[in-house]
């Protein structure tokens, strides 16, 4: 006789909704793991969505996965949605959490790309910008300095071709190297604030020697990153159970998925 195997998987299904047959959550859309690209794994607490589903109160479906972690795939590309913004995923570390994404319009705009937003994470994203992770460059643009308004001394403008030739000329800092006291600001027009990989910018003089030129674009390029926290969502307990939940439109939990190890053999506990 062939040796029983020690564990087999109980899958238990547990509804919190009216329960109907339409309300049946497909194991295997939970635990489906599906590659985007050479690079991104999406999987629990992301899901894969379709660039339609993925507008917020478009039907009223249910998704398998956290709130705000819908990732659209599209030829190669993985994609998050933040306040109706897209970011490039570019790495998923399910092991600690971590998400880096890339703003899509900064990956399409050239070695020197023109930022346009400011980095704004919903609260039902369920995500947050890791704060150890990053540093803020602050860009100010089209700057029109006046006798009252000197520019700032120990600061280059933006170098680019793209920069050059206007009467405006535009900065790009370290969030820290600006004081909420100083002037020259103040005689710019846009001022957009981006994070970005910590490490990365001071790790090395490789972009930070060159950061009003090409730097600040190849920093930008690589990412920033967000981190989501299991232990304060509501599946918490489910997930130590290896168990998943599926949540409807207003991020309330729909279905938990309860997949439990039991023993075969009994006796042993
Ligand atoms: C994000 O940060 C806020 C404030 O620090 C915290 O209350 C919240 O739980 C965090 N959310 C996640 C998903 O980590
Ligand atoms: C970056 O700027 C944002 C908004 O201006 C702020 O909330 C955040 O704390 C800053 N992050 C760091 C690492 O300084
Ligand atoms: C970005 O945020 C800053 C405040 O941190 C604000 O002054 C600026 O207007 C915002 N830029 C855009 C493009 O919304
Ligand atoms: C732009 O500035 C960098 C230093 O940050 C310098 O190496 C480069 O030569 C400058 N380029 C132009 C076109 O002035
Ligand atoms: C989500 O579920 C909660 C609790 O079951 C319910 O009160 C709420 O109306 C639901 N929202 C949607 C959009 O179905």
């Amino acid at each position: 006789m062939p040796p029983l195997p020690l564990f087999h998987l109980l899958l238990v299904a547990a509804s919190l909704a009216e329960p109907s047959a339409g309300n049946m959550l497909d194991p295997g859309m939970c635990q489906k793991s599906v590659a985007c690209g050479d690079s991104v794994d999406v999987r629990y607490p992301f899901f894969l969505t379709d660039a339609t589903a993925a507008i917020v109160g478009n039907t009223a479906y249910s998704y398998c996965g956290y709130p705000g972690m819908a990732i659209i795939c599209e030829g190669g590309r993985a994609t998050l949605r933040l306040k109706g913004n897209e970011y490039t995923v570019l790495n998923i570390n399910y092991e600690d959490h971590t998400v880096t994404v890339a703003d899509t319009e900064v990956l399409s705009g050239g070695d020197c790309p023109r930022v346009t937003r400011n980095v704004t994470v919903p609260p039902e994203a369920w995500l947050n910008i890791s704060t150890t992770a990053s540093i803020n460059l602050s860009f100010f643009f089209d700057c029109v300095f006046t006798a009252a308004t000197p520019p700032p001394p120990a600061m280059s403008p933006i170098n680019c071709s793209s920069f050059l030739g206007r009467d405006r000329v535009s900065y790009v800092v370290e969030e820290p190297d600006v004081a909420p006291a100083d002037q020259w600001p103040r005689a710019c027009k846009g001022m957009v604030v981006v994070p970005v990989l910590k490490e990365l910018l001071l790790g090395s003089d490789e972009y930070l020697a060159r950061l009003n030129s090409d730097g600040y674009g190849k920093v930008l390029k690589q990412g920033f990153q967000l981190s989501w926290d299991p232990s304060a969502g509501p599946c918490f307990m489910c997930e130590q159970s290896k168990g998943q939940c599926s949540y409807n439109q207003s991020g309330e939990i729909h279905r938990l998925l309860m997949l439990r190890r039991q023993r075969a053999q009994p006796g042993l506990r």
